[in-house]
């Protein structure tokens, strides 16, 4: 397993739970060194004592010698970062490098697994390269190379890679396909899901679905605005709607927009290629422009009721984590506010369950950030509740004790969380997205 991030981790211990014998390898020496210790880089819910059984059964291991990876493995995944570039593309440079590292040292037979989201035509790129290094030392050794992008979600990635919705496996060599096939048979006993397509169409796939999900949470976030001035309740319109088989409930909740490592890399990373094919994707266009304008839509609330000027005020702001369940702050709506408050000479005390070693990182030595050791030690004496991370714990707080701690009684809920009536009935005034 090349890249022992979040993909790269999950799918080499889950890899491991089912039998397999797995070598994660990462070129980030700090993070081998906790896996070797026995810790765990990530927060990802059930994965710690998944890696503790698989490691005391012999079955994972960790490593940085590049050398052994690729000696270790007739299967190498590849599933290092794909961040992107400064014109929105993917960086490819992490995929081709540890493409190349196999080509420079296989010797024997390799299927090589594009795991990351890489746009298409890099099964072609990768292929070229390992060619390139086989052909530079005069070796001629069989390999193929297949697209097998993963869509697990962070926060249940566990579940996800364990009872997989689908597999796409992109490929043209029919042994690599039967090997895929066997590799993910212990994971779809009930039902095969596995979903053989060519490499490109594979590639497209992983990009079409992010894509699809970034435009329904924008396209809600807008119609939400709208509630606001219309006086609608965007929750009754979500439950209206979602009763519609064929709109679904799924994926249709407004709120302060979307963040993470994956949907706003990946609609530029489309874009990007639609561009480079003369194709213009104006559906995507509209929906980045609107999720980065829903990043600053809580700040906007905030600016209405108080004013511009939030000098000598704090929020307590509630979530970090760009979702719940992850300690992932990559693009998380959270930097966005708590930027925006701070450029209205705000301050802002954070607490997140999972996210604060993660936001001690990204905030070292920023003075307008605190951090507190729960919910309510955040909120007392704030002027205002921000709440922004949908977390399990955040769902059903005591509002007669928010309200006492609070200097005034705002509560701002980016996620919609709350009874707009129980919130008001304990004498807060209650701002969220699209409700009334
Ligand atoms: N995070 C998700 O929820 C998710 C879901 C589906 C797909 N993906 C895709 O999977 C890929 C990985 O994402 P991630 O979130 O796991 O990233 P990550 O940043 O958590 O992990 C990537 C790891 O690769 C390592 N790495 C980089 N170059 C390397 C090399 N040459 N050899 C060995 N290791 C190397 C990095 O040090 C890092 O630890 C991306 O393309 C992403 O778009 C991510």
């Amino acid at each position: 397993m090349i890249g022992t991030g979040y993909v790269g981790l999950v799918t080499g211990t889950c890899l491991a739970e089912v039998g397999n014998d797995v070598l994660c390898l990462d070129v980030d020496a700090n993070k081998i060194d906790i896996l070797k210790k026995g810790g765990v880089p990530i927060h990802e819910p059930g994965l710690a004592p998944m890696i503790a059984r698989t490691v005391a059964a012999g079955r994972l291991r960790f490593t940085t010698d590049i050398d052994a990876a690729v000696a270790h493995g007739a299967l190498q995944f590849i599933a290092v970062g794909t961040p992107p570039d400064e014109d929105g593309s993917a960086d490819m440079q992490y995929v081709l490098a540890a493409a190349r590292n196999i080509g420079r040292r296989m010797a024997d037979a390799k299927i090589v697994v594009d795991k990351s989201t890489v746009p298409v035509g890099t099964a072609d790129r990768v292929r070229a390269a390992i060619a390139e290094e086989l052909a530079t030392r005069g070796a001629r050794i069989p390999f193929a190379v297949v697209s097998n992008p993963e869509f697990l979600k962070e926060g249940a990635a566990i579940e996800d890679f364990m009872k997989p919705d689908r597999v796409v496996i992109g490929a043209d060599d029919e042994r690599a396909i039967a090997t895929m096939r066997a590799v993910y048979a212990p994971f779809q006993r009930n039902h095969e899901r596995l979903l053989v397509m060519d490499v490109r169409s594979a590639e497209l796939t992983k990009y079409a679905a992010n894509a699809m999900l970034a435009t329904r949470i924008s396209f809600m976030n807008e119609l939400a605005n709208l509630a606001d001035e219309l006086g609608a309740d965007i929750e009754h319109v979500r439950h209206g709607i979602g009763s519609d088989p064929r709109i679904g409930y799924h994926f249709l909740y407004p709120g302060a927009g979307y963040g993470g490592s994956c949907f706003p890399k990946d609609v530029k990373a489309l874009q990007h290629t639609a561009k480079q094919h003369g194709r213009q994707l104006r559906i995507l266009d509209a929906v980045a422009a609107a999720n980065d304008a829903q990043k600053r839509r809580l700040v906007e609330k905030i600016v209405a009721r108080l004013g511009a000027d939030l000098a000598g005020r704090t929020f307590a702001v509630w979530g970090l984590a760009f979702k719940p369940n992850t300690d992932d702050m990559r693009e998380a709506p959270s930097r966005a506010i708590i930027a925006g408050l701070a450029k209205h000479g705000a301050k802002v005390v954070a607490y997140d369950p999972a996210a604060m070693d993660e936001a001690r990182r990204v905030y070292a030595g920023a003075p307008h950030v605190a951090f507190a050791a729960s919910p309510m030690a955040a909120v007392a004496g704030a002027d205002a509740l921000v709440v922004v991370t949908e977390w399990k714990e955040f769902r059903s707080p005591d509002f007669d004790a928010v309200r006492a701690a609070l200097k005034s009684p705002l509560v701002f809920d980016g996620r919609n969380l709350y009874d707009p009536g129980l919130v008001r009935a304990a004498g807060l005034e209650y701002f969220a997205i699209g409700r009334r």
